[in-house]
This record gives C-alpha cells, structure tokens and sequence, in this order.
C-alpha cells in the first residue's frame, strides 16, 4: 500500500522566521509521506532544517539565459529542492501560464529528472456547463503529450486534481466528483499511454481541512492532498498528519 502524500502548498506566505519555526515543529510520520512546497527564497534554509522533502511551487521552463526573474529547474535542484509543483490554477489563471508553457516545464522537469505534481482542473463555468471532463482531459492530454512522452519518463510525477471553485473557497468538491474525477484521470492516463500502467499517485487539492480530510483520503482512487490554506498553521497540519497517519483504509 502506497503512503498517502501531504503536500503543505505555501503559496505567497511566510517569512524566514515563519517558514523555520513551521519545521522545527513539524511532526514526523512514517506513515505518511510529508512535503512542503515552500517559497523559493526560503528552500536553502528549509532544506538545512526540514525532516521532510522541499519542493518549490514553480520553475521555468528555460534551462537558463536572460530570463529576468526566472529561477530555472538546475538552480532549484541545486538548493535541494526535491519536487516541483507544476501548472497551479494560480499559475495558470492569474500569471497567464499557458498550457504549452506547462507542458515545456513538465518536459524540462522530465529532462532534469527533477520529481514533478502537475496541478489541472476545471473552473466553475466548466463544471456548470458540463464540459469539465473535456477540459481535465485537454490539460492532462496537453501537459502529457504522448508524442513528447513515454509513460517510463513520465514515472517521476504526480497528479493533483485541484478543481479551481475548490481551491481556497472553503467548498471543497463532494467525494463523488473527486471519486468521479479521479477514475475519470486514471483512465485517460491509461487511453493515452494505449494501457500502459501508470501508477501515479493521484491527489486531491481544492479546500481540504481538518474535517474533510479524512474521507477525502478514505478514497482508494485519491493517493494523498495538497492543501494550501489549511497547512500554514503546523498545529492544523501536525493534526492532519496524525489523523491520516492512524487510519486504515
Ligand atoms: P486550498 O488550496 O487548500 O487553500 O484550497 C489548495 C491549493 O491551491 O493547492
């Protein structure tokens, strides 16, 4: 049985003090695979700190040159980043990351051998307008090109289903749309990759708390959580932790 993965996904928060004070409280599992994307500024210092993989939230696409403010996948690999998170809703919808802009930075993750979590999901309108399915199945199609990849490079990543009326609205999704969503993923994976298997972990982003989380997690299909909001408190995610690491499925 595969560990269920939390991922602490920071966003724009935390000061230095903030960020070590966090770890240094942080509880430890062995039940449960903990990470933390952190702000790239503080990775160096985490990493000294930390019991449990850093990541960061972003990276470019270019490996490097004049790219004004762009940190490239070697220099974050270089302060010990161990995962990246790859086209968030934020990204995507606020910063105007193009898909062609995520899938270049999933083939430099792949090139670099950097571990990945490629974030997609639908927006409200595509929920309400029934063509949700269509638009997970363009991103992950688009993301993972399988004219670009073969399903042996792309064994390094991991998928979170964020849908984005559920990420920081306090309305996470019902366990029959995750459910519903993540078999709907697991098999375009396999449709993509003409049945080839795949076993990347699939987790669930979108307003996980302390009380939903363990059902959410309760779901064979859903391999773990990125959770923003609710991981910057250490208490709220030390809890996490201990709920998820003394369940059994
Ligand atoms: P949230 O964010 O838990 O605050 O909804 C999740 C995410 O954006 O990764």
């Amino acid at each position: 049985m595969m560990k269920k993965v939390l991922i602490a996904n920071w966003k724009m928060n935390k000061t230095r003090r903030e960020s070590l004070s966090f770890v240094s409280s942080l509880k430890k599992s062995d039940s449960v695979d903990v990470r933390i994307a952190a702000p790239y500024i503080w990775i160096v210092d985490l990493v000294e700190s930390a019991d449990v993989p850093i990541g960061t939230q972003n990276m470019s696409e270019y490996s490097h040159g004049a790219y004004t403010g762009e940190i490239s996948c070697q220099m974050i690999k270089d302060a010990g980043a161990k995962f990246v998170i790859l086209g968030h809703s934020e990204r995507r919808y606020i910063m105007g990351e193009s898909e062609e802009d995520v899938q270049a930075k999933v083939e430099r993750a792949v090139l670099e051998g950097m571990p990945f979590v490629l974030c997609l999901g639908e927006r409200a309108e595509d929920r309400e307008n029934g063509s949700f399915e269509k638009v997970i199945y363009e991103q992950l199609k688009s993301a993972f090109d399988p004219t670009t990849f073969t399903a042996d490079q792309l064994k390094n990543g991991m998928i979170a289903y964020e849908p984005v009326w559920a990420i920081g609205t306090g309305k996470s999704a019902t366990l029959e749309e995750i459910d519903h969503v993540h078999t709907f993923i697991q098999d375009s994976m396999s449709e993509l990759f003409d049945g080839d298997s795949l076993d990347m972990p699939i987790l669930y982003g979108g307003s996980v708390n302390l009380t939903n989380i363990q059902e959410i997690l309760s779901l064979p299909s859903v391999g773990g959580a990125l959770i923003g909001g609710a991981s910057l408190d250490v208490n709220v995610f030390n809890e996490m932790i201990i709920k998820i690491g003394e369940s059994r499925w």
